[in-house]
C-alpha cells in the first residue's frame, strides 16, 4: 500500500478527508488481527467474536469490504467502530489512535478529542458561553429596556410560550452589554474572541448584536450554538447572524430542529426564515425547519431525509423564494426525498398566510400541494413563449427529458398523463418523445439472456427468507443490495429495472439511496465505507445484509445468477404489491404485465 513518508506534512481539506485517509491506511484485517486470532477461510477471515462469549467462531472480517460482522451477536462495523467498541473510545479518539498507529501526521486544526483535548475544551467552553449569552439575552427581553422588543414580538403574533420555547431574547442598545456580562462571568479574552460574538474593528471589543430581537439557533439536542438577530424596524441588514465557530457550522444545521423531536414524522416542512419556523410551530406544525438563510446544502438535505422523506417546501412567493426553491429541489431529490411545493399565494410567506387563514389554512394548502416536478415545469414554461412554435418545441423537449429521467415506468406514465393535460402538450407526442429518450439511454445495455434453473434458485434461499423482516425489508431487495455492494459493475443493469423508491421504506431504502447516489456519480464503493454512513445500531443491520460468506466464495457465474434472480424476485414482488392496490380497471393490464415479468430473463453481466 502506498504510504506518504512520515516527514512530509500531508494537507487535508477537512476532517472527512483525513478520516478517509486514516481508513485507507488501516486494513481491517491487520487492525482486528491485533486483538483477535483470525484465520483465513475462503475469501474472508474468521475468529472468535471479541464482543460476546462463544466457542465456535462466528465473527467474520471481510477484507474486500473492510468491515466485520458476527453471526452470533449481530454486531457489525468498520475499522473505526471496531476500535471504538473494543477499546471503549469515542469516535474522534478511535480515528486518532488509528492515525497514530499507522504513523500518520495528525493535523492540529481538527478536533480529535483525547490528546487534542485543548480544542475539545474550547468547544465545551464555547457551548457554555453561548448558553450563558442566550440566558442573558432572554433576561433582557423582559426588562424595562426590552419592552419595545417584547412589544414587537407580540405585535407579530407570538405567544408567551412560543417566546419561551424558542428562547427568544433581546440584545440591548449598549455596544458592550454582552461583553461586560461575560467578563463578569470570568470568560477569558481568548475565548471571547473565539466566540464570534464580538467585533474588534475599533481595537476595543464591541457586541455584534445591539438593539435586536435575538433568535438562538440550537442543535438537535437543544444546545445553543449560534444566534440570529433581527432589527425592530425596517433598517438593513434585517438579520445578522453569528459566524461559524468550532461549535457551529451553518451547512450542518437547521433552524427549528430542536423542536421537531416529538413531531409527526410523516412529513417535514421546509421554510425560509426564522419567523416562518416560529409561526409554523406556534400554529401546530412542529415538523417545520429552515435552512438558516442560505441555499439548502446536501448535509441539511440528509438531516431532513433522516427525519422524513416526504418534504413540503413553503418558501416566500417572491422571486428570491422561487429561485431558492428551484435550487433546493434537486438537492432534496438527490438526497432521496419526495418533494412537494406548497403555495402561499397571494400571501408573501407562511407567517402572513397563517395570520389571514389561520392554522388550518396550512393543512389545507399542504393537502393541495403539488409534486415539485410541476413547479419545476412551471418555472421552465415561464422562460418560453409557447406561442412561438420553435420555443414551444424546445419547452416540450425539456419536459420530455425531465420525465424520461424518472426511473419508474408507472411514475413516468402518470406524469405524462397529468403534465400533458396541465401544460397542454399532446399526450401521444410526449409519450413518444419520453420513450425515445428512454431507449436512447438503454441501448447497448448488453444484457445477455440466460435462464436460471430451479436448483440454482434454491441455492441462496434460507427457510425464513420469504417474508418481510420488520426493518430489513424483503430478502430479494437485501440480496440486490448485497450484490450491488460486492459487484458494483452490475449497477447499470440493476438501475434499468429498479430505482431507489422500489426498495422498502426505512433502512433498506436508505442503503439503496446511498448506493445509487454513489454509483450514479461513478464513485467507488466499499461495504465498510457504506456502513460507516449509518448510526451505530443501524450499522449492525447493514453489516448483516452485506455479510454473506457464501456469496463471497461463489464463482462469477453463480453471483450473476444470484443477482439476476434477486432482481427478478424483487420486480415480481413489487408488481404483486401494485396489483393489490390497483383499481379494478387496471387489473387486467397489471396481470398481463406480471405474466411478462415472469417470462423475462435477466442476466447481469459482470464483465
Ligand atoms: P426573510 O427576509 O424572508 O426573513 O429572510 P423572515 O424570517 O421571513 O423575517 P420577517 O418575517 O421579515 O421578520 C429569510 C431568512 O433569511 C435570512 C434569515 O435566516 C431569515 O430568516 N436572512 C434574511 C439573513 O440572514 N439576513 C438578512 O438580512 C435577511
Ligand atoms: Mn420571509
Amino acid at each position: 500500500m502506498f504510504r506518504e513518508p512520515g516527514s512530509i506534512k500531508q494537507q487535508y481539506m477537512n476532517y472527512e478527508e483525513f478520516k478517509e485517509r486514516v481508513r485507507s491506511e488501516n486494513d481491517i484485517v491487520d487492525v482486528v488481527g491485533r486483538y483477535v486470532d483470525l484465520k483465513k477461510t475462503g475469501a474472508n477471515y474468521r475468529g472468535l467474536c471479541p464482543f460476546h462469549n462463544e466457542k465456535t467462531p462466528s465473527f467474520f472480517v471481510m477484507q474486500d469490504g473492510q468491515f466485520y460482522y458476527c453471526h452470533g451477536c449481530h454486531r457489525s462495523g468498520d475499522v473505526f467502530k471496531f476500535i471504538c467498541e473494543y477499546n471503549h473510545l469515542d469516535f474522534p479518539d478511535a480515528v486518532k489512535e488509528l492515525a497514530e498507529s499507522a504513523g500518520m501526521d495528525i493535523p492540529e486544526k481538527f478536533d480529535y478529542g483525547g490528546g487534542g483535548k485543548s480544542n475539545a475544551g474550547l468547544k465545551n467552553r464555547l457551548r457554555e458561553m453561548y448558553k450563558t449569552s442566550a440566558e442573558f439575552y432572554y433576561g433582557e427581553l423582559y426588562k424595562e429596556s426590552g419592552s419595545e422588543a417584547l412589544e414587537y414580538l407580540k405585535k407579530r403574533g407570538l405567544k408567551k410560550n412560543t417566546l419561551v420555547a424558542f428562547g427568544l431574547g433581546y440584545a440591548p442598545k449598549s455596544g458592550t452589554a454582552l461583553y461586560d456580562y461575560l467578563k463578569s462571568k470570568d470568560y477569558s479574552d481568548a475565548d471571547l474572541k473565539e466566540s464570534g460574538l464580538f467585533s474588534y474593528k475599533t481595537g476595543k471589543p464591541r457586541d455584534i448584536f445591539t438593539n435586536r430581537v435575538m433568535f438562538p439557533i440550537m442543535n438537535s439536542s437543544s444546545k445553543v450554538i449560534a444566534f440570529g438577530g433581527r432589527v425592530l424596524d425596517d433598517r438593513q441588514p434585517k438579520y445578522i447572524n453569528s459566524p461559524e465557530t468550532p461549535i457551529y457550522s451553518k451547512k450542518n444545521n437547521l433552524f427549528g430542529i430542536h423542536r421537531t423531536r416529538n413531531a409527526n414524522k410523516e412529513r417535514i416542512i421546509l421554510v425560509e426564515g426564522y419567523m416562518d419556523v416560529i409561526s409554523m410551530h406556534q400554529a401546530g406544525y412542529p415538523e417545520t425547519v429552515a435552512s438558516l438563510g442560505t441555499a439548502l446544502t446536501a448535509q441539511q438535505a440528509d438531516i431532513i431525509k433522516r427525519f422524513s422523506r416526504k418534504v413540503y417546501l413553503i418558501y416566500d412567493t417572491d422571486s428570491a423564494g422561487t429561485q431558492a426553491m428551484r435550487r433546493a429541489i434537486p438537492i432534496l431529490k438527490s438526497a432521496g426525498c419526495f418533494v412537494n411545493v406548497v403555495s402561499m399565494k397571494p400571501f408573501k410567506d407562511p407567517d402572513e398566510m397563517i395570520k389571514s387563514e389561520g392554522a388550518d389554512g396550512v393543512e389545507a394548502r399542504i393537502n393541495s400541494a403539488d409534486n415539485a416536478m410541476f413547479f419545476e415545469i412551471e418555472c421552465i414554461a415561464s422562460e418560453y413563449d409557447r406561442k412561438d412554435p420553435s420555443e414551444n418545441a424546445e419547452f416540450e423537449m425539456k419536459v420530455a427529458e425531465m420525465i424520461s429521467e424518472l426511473n419508474d415506468k408507472f411514475q413516468r406514465e402518470s406524469f405524462i398523463a397529468s403534465i400533458s393535460e396541465r401544460f397542454n402538450i399532446d399526450k401521444e407526442t410526449l409519450t413518444a418523445e419520453v420513450n425515445r429518450l428512454g431507449n436512447e439511454k438503454t441501448t447497448g445495455r448488453g444484457l445477455i439472456k440466460a435462464t436460471v434453473s430451479p436448483s440454482e434458485r434454491k441455492e441462496y434461499r434460507r427457510p425464513q427468507d420469504k417474508k418481510k423482516d420488520e426493518d430489513l425489508g424483503y430478502p430479494d431487495e437485501r440480496n440486490v443490495l448485497l450484490a450491488l455492494v460486492k459487484n458494483p459493475e452490475i449497477f447499470n443493469s440493476v438501475k434499468e429495472y429498479v430505482s431507489v423508491d422500489d426498495f422498502s421504506e426505512g433502512l433498506i431504502r436508505e442503503i439503496a439511496g446511498y448506493l445509487f447516489d454513489k454509483l450514479n456519480n461513478g464513485s467507488n464503493i466499499q461495504a465498510g465505507e457504506v456502513l460507516s454512513r449509518f448510526d451505530n445500531d443501524d450499522q449492525n443491520d447493514v453489516g448483516r445484509i452485506f455479510c454473506n460468506d457464501m456469496y463471497d466464495n461463489s464463482d462469477d457465474e453463480t453471483k450473476n445468477t444470484f443477482a439476476a434472480e434477486s432482481l427478478k424476485n424483487m420486480l415480481i414482488r413489487r408488481h404483486d404489491e401494485k396489483c393489490e392496490n390497483a383499481p379494478p380497471e387496471l387489473l387486467a393490464q397489471l396481470i398481463k404485465e406480471k405474466k411478462e415479468l415472469s417470462d423475462i430473463t435477466i442476466n447481469i453481466d459482470q464483465d
